[in-house]
């Protein structure tokens, strides 16, 4: 099948290479000219496994090419994917559409013949009537297409992956036709495929994002009732996982969640609810909680060290949103950085792939940027643990001691083995578990039930 991919971020780039991939002829357009020369000297724009080699290969295959002229690359196509970004309002927290708007005129103007225009960025229900309605605006009479939804649900760090064996196929349209073609390109996986209404397909995309984003708020919940209560959150989460009805993922508590969607997403169809004119409390709860998060870990660090934290110095491993990625936006980690920096700390800090990104927002004022592990470590007054890299959940907690001058450890991905790493001599904090490092004599809940039974 002829395909053109418009926008070459996350979804486009990786879209269009595994497209071309799975046989297809496949043209990725974008406005940035240096962004594909890039791509075209084998140098992705991001960080993603297996990335480079797709794009090369098809590239050397003949199935995969680039241009910025729309127009050139959507000449022969059957199907076009706009896969352009819909970042979110600061204001009113919606999406903000109009790159999605612009290209749909392009394609209109531009229309030659039947074709079927895809929408895979996330976008709120009714963008894709509406582009729908932009393309028919600028076509020439008589000029025939379909529109049609299909949401991506990669993940950024594993999404060649993602793409390549993914739980479903969801797919949006009130065509038969456009169905069917789009149905055509995607049969070949063993996966389930859900054909639906263009406004349901929109719609699982937000409520699929938005429910990870609760599972996560839920278990970060849990792990204040469990620190106050004595429980374990690791213990409870795991508990819970294995009842397959829950599923073990994303049920690790933390600083929070990131990146370019899940906050994006939550607040867009929080937007979504408001201007149907209906009140999504749970919505707001997982933004609150998800808000609260952070602070609850810095005020581990202030209980430890008081709010001021002049003259001390602080090793802060992990600057991405999560682990596998070099992608900065909306990262908690990059958050706690700045407001311990603003509590006067100086900063060592290392990312095994976000230094560069990290730097760029963050700048030089009392940040040291670190070689590695334990260089970052060396000298400082404690460690925080802030993106779940695997690297980090292996420490070598001899050498560990040996780099730290103070042996306090903030783990705020609960990567470490409490046991172990209180065992080894740290004052260690923790989400949601008890720890030596802790002062819970202000948690009287089971201490009341504890001494009725011992006035029995
Ligand atoms: C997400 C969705 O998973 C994906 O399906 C969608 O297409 C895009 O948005 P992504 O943003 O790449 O993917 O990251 P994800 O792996 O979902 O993690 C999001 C955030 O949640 C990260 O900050 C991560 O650290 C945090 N997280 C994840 C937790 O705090 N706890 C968990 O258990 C899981």
């Amino acid at each position: 099948m002829k395909i053109c991919v418009i926008g070459t971020g996350y979804v486009g780039l990786v879209g269009a290479a595994i497209f071309a991939d799975w046989g297809n002829e496949v043209v990725g357009v974008d406005i940035d000219p240096k962004k594909l020369k890039m791509i075209e000297s084998g140098e992705m724009p991001i960080y993603e496994p297996g990335l480079s080699e797709v794009v090369l290969a098809n590239m050397k295959a003949g199935r995969l090419s680039f241009t910025t002229s729309l127009p050139r690359g959507m000449k022969d196509a059957e199907i076009i994917f706009i896969c352009v970004g819909t970042p979110q309002n600061e204001i009113t927290g919606a999406a903000d559409l109009s790159a999605v708007w612009a290209v749909a005129r392009e394609i209109g103007e531009n229309l030659d013949g039947y074709k079927v225009i895809v929408t895979k960025s996330t976008v709120p229900v009714g963008t894709n009537e509406r582009v729908k309605k932009i393309i028919r605006k600028y076509a020439s009479k008589g000029k025939r297409f379909d529109v049609a939804s299909n949401p991506e649900f990669l993940r950024e760090g594993s999404s060649v992956e993602d793409m390549r064996e993914t739980d479903r196929v969801v797919i949006g349209s009130d065509s038969k036709k456009a169905l069917k073609i789009v149905r055509s390109l995607y049969e070949h996986l063993n996966t389930t495929i859900v054909e639906t209404d263009l406004r349901s397909s929109e719609m699982i995309k937000y409520a699929s994002n938005s429910f990870l984003a609760t599972k996560i708020s839920f278990i970060n919940e849990m792990a204040q009732i469990c620190e106050r209560a004595g429980a374990d959150v690791s213990e409870v989460s795991y508990g819970m996982g294995l009842d397959k009805r829950i599923g073990k993922y994303f049920l690790n508590a933390g600083i929070g969640y990131g990146g370019s969607c899940f906050p994006k997403d939550v607040a867009a169809l929080y937007k979504t609810s408001t201007d149907q004119a209906y009140d999504f409390k749970l919505l707001r709860a997982v933004m609150e909680v998800n808000d609260r998060q952070k602070d609850y870990f810095m005020e581990k660090i202030s209980g430890h060290f008081g709010k001021n934290l002049t003259g001390k110095t602080l090793a802060c491993l992990g600057l991405a949103f999560k682990n596998n990625t070099d992608d900065i936006r909306e990262s908690v980690s990059i958050e706690v950085v700045r407001t311990l920096r603003g509590n006067g700390a100086r900063l060592k800090v290392f990312d095994p792939e976000a230094m560069e990104n990290a730097q760029k927002v963050l700048g030089d004022e009392m940040i040291e940027y670190s070689e590695d592990i334990y260089e970052t470590l060396k000298g400082a007054d404690a460690l925080c643990l802030l993106t779940e890299w695997k690297q980090f959940s292996q420490l070598d907690l001899d050498r560990v001691k040996k780099a730290l001058n103070g042996k306090v450890i903030f783990d705020g991905r609960n990567l470490l083995d409490k046991e172990q790493v209180q065992k080894a001599g740290f004052t260690y904090y923790a989400i949601g578990k008890r720890t030596n490092g802790g002062d819970y004599k202000h948690f009287t809940g089971v201490s009341a039930i504890l001494e009725d039974v011992s006035d029995e």
